[in-house]
């Protein structure tokens, strides 16, 4: 289990997860999902507030039931389609000319960074990434949170955005559901 109490995630992130719920399913599927959590009275999720994390885990568990996936596997495809709206909402930290291999290298200094300076409540995770040889990044994810699959779904959503899904393959080094995880990333 996680003990993430005390701990907040940038509004962003529920406020996209309401719009996968809504892809996937409807508004009343969000709804509907608020309500078995014990949540039908929250105030709407806003872009710049921070929320409990155990929320985010609470709607993201009930979603992948509604879906009939397991909870790695949501938070991978969660992650992959939230990667356009993110780009977008988060422009101001990112450099037009990058495409999938700059985006990550420059998480940790860019766009982790920029938000945690943006809003001392949040906690980006630190993403160690190195180049190894001419095609080959290693990302060394690092939380509590275990939200490694979260981290690979973003990644496969990069390649995706900038038409770079042929040639980039993602592979998971180490098992994915914990609070270290080494991601490698080949680029052909
Ligand atoms: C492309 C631009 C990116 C932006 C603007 C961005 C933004 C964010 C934001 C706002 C959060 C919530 C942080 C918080 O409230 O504590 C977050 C969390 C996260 N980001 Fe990023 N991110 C980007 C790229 C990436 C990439 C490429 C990866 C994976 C390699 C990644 C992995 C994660 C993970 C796994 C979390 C969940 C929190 C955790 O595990 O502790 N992000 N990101």
């Amino acid at each position: 289990m996680h003990s993430l109490t005390g701990d907040t995630m940038h509004g962003s992130i529920f406020v996209f997860l309401k719009r996968f719920v809504e892809y996937k399913h409807n508004y009343n599927t969000w709804v509907d999902i608020l309500e078995e959590v014990g949540l039908r009275n929250r105030v709407p999720y806003q872009m710049n507030e921070v929320y409990p994390t155990s929320e985010l885990f609470t709607i993201m568990s009930a979603a992948a039931r509604v879906q009939g996936v397991s909870d790695p596997v949501f938070q991978e495809k969660f992650g992959e389609f939230l990667v356009p709206d993110l780009l977008l909402v988060f422009k101001r930290f990112i450099d037009p000319s990058w495409r999938t291999q700059e985006m990550l290298l420059h998480i940790g200094s860019h766009m982790h960074a920029g938000i945690k300076r943006e809003n001392e409540a949040t906690n980006p995770p630190p993403l160690h990434v190195s180049k190894v040889g001419q095609n080959m990044l290693v990302i060394d994810y690092h939380s509590r949170r275990r939200m490694a699959g979260f981290a690979v779904g973003i990644i496969k959503g990069l390649a995706q955005y900038f038409d770079e899904g042929e040639k980039i393959n993602v592979l998971p080094a180490t098992e994915p559901n914990a609070e270290r995880v080494q991601i490698r990333v080949a680029f052909t």
